[in-house]
């Protein structure tokens, strides 16, 4: 099944968009519900950190239900490609992909997507995939940050409509899923977005290791090929803490 068109849940304020959706999808909620809402009190990003959601940025979280279960780790780099695409339909601006799931411009932060999969057994019952968009918010005022956050109203100088944003975004995602479903082979299309592509970075595994190499290519379950020491490895976004660019 792929979304048509998108059910929109809209709501003022909640702890957190993902906690949300998954109650829906645990109620039986079919593909396609999206829960927005205009503020988080408890919004959170990957490896547990918080996700500082105040009025003006986007907050939604879709529930997915993809029938090629193998690859669900996939959809964050399709929600984080959209999310390139939605911002430039939008706005015009150019952002990149941070592997695997962050959206930067001019190297700062502006969007994050949380993958979260539940699982019946071994098999895949759904995704709820969060993002996370910086649009009128100031960043100066974002907890964490520390200066390596932006926004489309600091980007722009003006304030964007954060319907406009959202629908753009959804457009997207909603095209390229439909492709993901029917066997293309986005993977080489995302790699256009990809920023990470070619550069220097630093992995730190979950296991507190610091790897410094340079990254190749995505591999096909959405992993990072990169080279350490003459090697190719591949590193895969549940096993990291973070990945820097080095500049
Ligand atoms: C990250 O960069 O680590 C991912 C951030 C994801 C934030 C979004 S905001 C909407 C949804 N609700 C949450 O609590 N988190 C995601």
């Amino acid at each position: 099944m792929r979304p048509a068109i998108w059910h929109l849940e809209l709501m003022d304020e909640v702890s957190s968009t993902q906690d949300a959706a998954s109650r829906l999808a645990e109620g039986g909620a079919p593909e396609g519900v999206v829960v927005v809402a205009k503020a988080q009190t408890a919004g959170r990003g990957r490896s547990g950190r918080r996700w500082d959601s105040p009025v003006g940025g986007l907050y939604m979280s879709l529930v997915l239900r993809p029938s090629n279960s193998a690859q669900p780790q996939l959809l964050s780099l399709v929600g984080a490609f959209s999310v390139v695409l939605g911002i430039e339909s939008a706005t015009g601006l150019k952002s990149s992909v941070r592997w695997p799931n962050d959206v930067l411009i001019r190297g700062r932060k502006v969007s994050g997507v949380l993958a979260e999969a539940s699982y019946s057994g071994k098999t895949l019952s759904y995704v709820v995939l969060g993002i996370g968009l910086n649009c009128n918010s100031r960043t100066s005022s974002l907890e964490g940050t520390q200066g390596t956050a932006t926004s489309l109203l600091e980007e722009l100088g003006r304030p964007v409509e954060v319907t406009n944003v959202r629908e753009r975004i959804l457009d997207e995602f909603r095209l390229v899923y439909t492709r993901w479903l029917d066997g293309a082979d986005i993977l080489k299309d995302a790699e256009r977005f990809v920023g990470t592509l070619g550069k220097q970075v630093v992995a730190k595994a979950k296991s507190g290791a610091e790897l410094s190499c340079t990254a190749l290519e995505l591999e096909s379950t959405g992993g990072l090929v990169v080279l350490n020491q003459g090697k190719k490895v591949v590193l895969h976004a549940e096993d990291l803490e973070w990945l820097r660019e080095e500049l």
